[in-house]
């Protein structure tokens, strides 16, 4: 274990390990596709569900991304070579690069669509349209060409723009006073959309759960999406963990993250739902929801103007926070293990993704027909990624640190030698040796159908 990871780039504090980490969290993941998700599954059945999977699944699979990333200080491939030299276990990092790849493609299109609703909003084009102008508007936007491909690789610049220059003095001075913002006008999102008239059915549809609406599909989409929002599964806090100081304390970053994700979560539930049937439109319509919603919203605000224009703002630096850890895990991976520059790294890396992520934004107009398996390229990697890579991934970085790690280093690890009390280790280790493989594995299976209980 002799390489020299003294150059190694680092976050600069307590505060900055969380901003990072839970800037990578807390996402399109929480705004865009939970509500859109939940929408489908049946409100607050798969809310229950939801949050059951974070507790009991999503951090502890977070402690041991941590635990693999910061004992390594390494790349997701390295982490695991470094950790199980001569062993097979390298396959998972590959496995992250690849849902790394898949994610980066269709979330910069969603990313895209933001930076058009900001224009949108700088323009006042949501003035004066009815809810059923304003779901017009939105489809032929998407349903366009030029203009999503155009914001696609703005946004791909950006996160391109920031890799380049290193995560921590951009990423880690920034997110400090965006986040609380972003909490602050989703709170005012809140207020007005729960006195809207007929909100009480959106809050029933997100809190009175109907588990007559459950099925094993459902329960795997529900895991897939606490592991998309929360980040694992594919080795992007493994790669952020890589840069975390030793004297932070891992066990409490992992659950304030997971904290923070969680309620930023819910929170925008409470503000699309009620929205959702105060304006009359489905909530299983799918991934258009939120953008439908939100500007039917702003319409009814005082001030809806400047509401719509600092939100989207806003939305895109949350977005932007989680592009970046996402081809960071991608340029790591060819900075250390390819040996390339981080220019150039970052350069290939955009590049390639890119070309899936046109195939992407083209899934919502001239390829809006072709299908594999059912679905358009875009909704298969959002699918596959979040419902198949991630799972399979967090089952076996779960393993891994379960199984095949000694005991004394975890320890070592998460007690920072001694130093932190960190008494939860044996109830984590009981976590992560039985019940979130079993779980995961259980739900996995029965969800693609290939076991029927
Ligand atoms: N968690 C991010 C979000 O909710 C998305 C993401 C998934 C980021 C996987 C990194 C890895 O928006």
């Amino acid at each position: 274990m002799s390489d020299n990871n003294t150059n190694r780039d680092s976050f600069g504090s307590k505060f900055g390990v969380i901003a990072a980490t839970a800037g990578s969290a807390i996402g399109l993941g929480n705004i865009w596709r939970f509500p859109y998700v939940a929408g489908e599954n049946g409100g607050a059945a798969f809310l229950i569900i939801y949050l059951g999977f974070v507790l009991m699944i999503g951090i502890p699979v977070m402690l041991s991304e941590f635990f693999i990333g910061r004992s390594s200080q390494k790349n997701v491939f390295g982490a695991f070579r470094r950790l199980a030299p001569g062993r097979p276990w390298y396959l998972i990092g590959l496995m992250g690069v690849v849902a790394a790849f898949m994610i980066l493609a269709f979330y910069t299109v969603v990313a895209g669509w933001t930076l058009e609703y900001i224009y949108q909003s700088l323009i006042d084009g949501f003035a004066g349209q009815s809810a059923s102008q304003l779901n017009d508007m939105y489809n032929s936007f998407i349903g366009s060409t030029w203009r999503p491909l155009l914001w696609f690789f703005v946004f791909m610049g950006l996160t391109s723009a920031i890799i380049m220059a290193g995560v921590h003095k951009g990423i880690e001075k920034y997110t400090k006073i965006l986040m609380p913002v972003l909490l602050l006008l989703l709170l005012a999102l809140v207020i007005r959309s729960v006195t809207l008239p007929g909100a009480g059915k959106g809050l029933e549809f997100l809190f009175r759960p109907d588990f007559s609406k459950i099925g094993p599909s459902t329960i795997l989409v529900a895991l897939g999406q606490s592991f998309f929002s929360l980040s694992i599964g594919m080795g992007t806090l493994i790669t952020y963990a890589s840069y975390i100081r030793k004297d932070e304390n891992l066990g409490f970053t992992a659950l304030s993250v997971a904290m923070a994700d969680t309620f930023i979560a819910v929170l925008a539930g409470v503000a699309i739902f009620p929205a959702v049937f105060a304006f009359n439109i489905e909530p299983g319509s799918g991934e258009g929801l939120v953008y439908i919603t939100l500007p039917n919203i702003f319409n009814q605000m005082p001030g809806g103007y400047f509401f719509s224009l600092i939100f989207f703002i806003l939305l895109t630096v949350a977005a932007l926070t989680s592009t970046i850890s996402v081809l960071e895990v991608i340029v790591a991976f060819f900075v250390e293990e390819l040996k390339l520059k981080r220019r150039i790294a970052t350069v290939i890396a955009a590049g390639s993704v890119s070309v899936i992520g046109v195939l992407c934004v083209l899934s919502f107009s001239s390829m809006a027909e072709t299908k594999i398996f059912g679905f358009t390229v875009f909704q298969l990697l959002d699918f596959t990624s979040a419902n198949i890579f991630l799972p399979l991934g967090g089952l076996f970085i779960v393993l891994f640190v379960a199984w095949y790690i000694n005991r004394k280093a975890i320890d070592k690890e998460l007690s920072n030698k001694g130093e932190l009390k960190a008494g939860y280790i044996p109830f984590y280790l009981f976590v992560i040796k039985f019940i979130a493989p079993l779980a995961i594995a259980f739900i996995f299976l029965q969800g693609v159908g290939l076991i029927n209980f």
